[in-house]
């Protein structure tokens, strides 16, 4: 075993050499590397090498279920949609709701806007009057310099649709952006946003050099897009009669009055928000990482909006009126269909033809509805049952799992288990005895 766990030029390495040295510092077993690296990566060499492409020292692959929700009606069209997860109760709680709203008219979807949003960020130290003025006259020369970028962009409809100067000094002595929109069409577009950005910010200091009253009175911080994306919005809604919401003894109307109390406490109280809209989030990135998009820019930008009252709230809305029970969310979703693992990762591009080839905005919609699917299932069982029953009969697989189970234990534990109440220690006691019996 090494002891010393520093290493020089480790990116250097091969795969091979990069997993032996794991194995000698961190496992003594001569058989680690075989069992848990070399059966995670792919036989197919050439499937294996487009994995380990996507990022630096891969040395496996980390897998993830693969599942499908089926029945989603949205706008009069249906869904199977993909899900990549772990939790074990998402991917049901989300296809119980898309079948219970099926029979309900289904989820309306809408794209409200697409523009995304990037900054330069810099310090000024001059006069504001000679900043606007010089900005004012290179604004031409930005954009024709980063025509080579916009082109094909420019093509399809989109590019870079503003650039306006923010003066953010009352936020921050000297600080000023240049606030830049853009039409980035179904690709997610952080690579064509952060190159124009850049080449803004070049086009600035090439410009300033000939300007007295702005060179040596600036320092460009940073170029970069911006993950909040509040104007590039999905909507997505059910609704229907309150007698439809009738479950068990509770009348549609008492679970339609408690879901609206249930979204008035996620309202009122940041640690409620903070774990309801993580069961959005439960759903929503399932679909972005089974579509090759990134779940880190999407969880960032929908907590910030739903912290844009200045108070962290509920991405959903619940009402009763009239004896309608409606419920939407509405939640940013800077989302690709096209370029990034969307077309590299073959599951990804799988995911995207199991829907059918949408472009982005019809993504957005899709996503909108799991998110407000999986919300659905979530605040449902809250009201009524609680979470523990489903989640813990889905659990009760990895329990089993966990502690050995043959496949006749499992099924006799499932089948103990069916009208009580599972716990990882009645499973691990009820195991035991199976096997004293023996
Ligand atoms: C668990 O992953 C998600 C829930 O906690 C969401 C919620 O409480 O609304 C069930």
């Amino acid at each position: 075993m090494n002891t010393d766990k520093r290493v020089e030029g480790f990116s250097k390495l091969t795969k091979e050499e990069k997993i032996q040295w794991l194995c000698r510092t961190y496992f003594s077993e001569e058989t680690y590397a075989a069992t848990y690296f070399n059966r995670y990566n792919n036989a197919d060499a050439a499937l294996q090498k487009r994995h380990d492409e996507f990022i630096e020292n891969a040395v496996a692959n980390y897998y993830l279920p693969f599942a499908v929700a089926p029945n989603f009606s949205i706008n009069g069209k249906v869904y199977t949609v993909p899900m990549v997860i772990e939790e074990s109760s998402v991917v049901a709680a989300c296809s119980r709701a898309a079948k219970f709203w099926q029979s309900k008219g289904g989820f309306q979807a809408e794209v409200l806007s697409t523009e995304k949003s990037g900054q330069v960020h810099f310090f000024f130290y001059g006069e504001k009057e000679h900043l606007q003025a010089f900005l004012s006259a290179i604004k031409t020369k930005m954009l024709d310099n980063c025509k080579p970028i916009t082109a094909n962009m420019e093509k399809r409809g989109g590019g870079i649709t503003s650039i306006t100067l923010l003066d953010k000094t009352d936020e921050l002595p000297h600080y000023y952006q240049l606030f830049a929109t853009f039409e980035t069409l179904d690709a997610m577009g952080a690579n064509f946003i952060n190159s124009c950005l850049e080449s803004f910010s070049n086009t600035f200091r090439a410009e300033a050099a000939h300007d007295p009253n702005i060179d040596g009175n600036y320092e460009i911080v940073m170029s970069i897009l911006s993950n909040y994306v509040p104007k590039c919005l999905a909507k997505a809604s059910v609704s229907c009669p309150v007698e439809l919401l009738t479950v068990g003894d509770m009348s549609g109307e008492e679970f339609a009055q408690k879901f609206v109390r249930a979204l008035a406490v996620a309202n009122a109280d940041v640690y409620r928000a903070t774990t309801h809209n993580k069961g959005i989030m439960n759903g929503i990135d399932s679909v972005i990482l089974a579509t090759g998009n990134d779940f880190r820019a999407i969880e960032a930008g929908a907590h910030a909006y739903a912290a844009r009252s200045g108070k962290y709230q509920s991405l959903t809305r619940a009402l009763v009126e009239n004896g309608i029970f409606s419920f939407e969310i509405e939640i940013p979703l800077a989302l690709g269909t096209v370029g990034g693992l969307t077309t590299l990762h073959p599951l990804a591009k799988t995911a995207l033809q199991i829907l059918e080839n949408p472009n982005a905005e019809t993504l957005m919609q899709i996503v909108a509805c799991v998110g407000l699917a999986q919300n659905f299932s979530a605040v449902s069982s809250l009201i009524t049952l609680g979470i523990q029953k489903g989640h813990m009969k889905m659990h009760l697989m990895n329990i089993l799992t966990q502690l050995g189970a043959t496949e006749t234990e499992k099924q006799y534990v499932v089948d103990y288990f069916k009208n009580k109440t599972i716990s990882h220690s009645e499973v691990e006691k009820l195991l035991a005895d199976l096997r004293k019996d023996k």
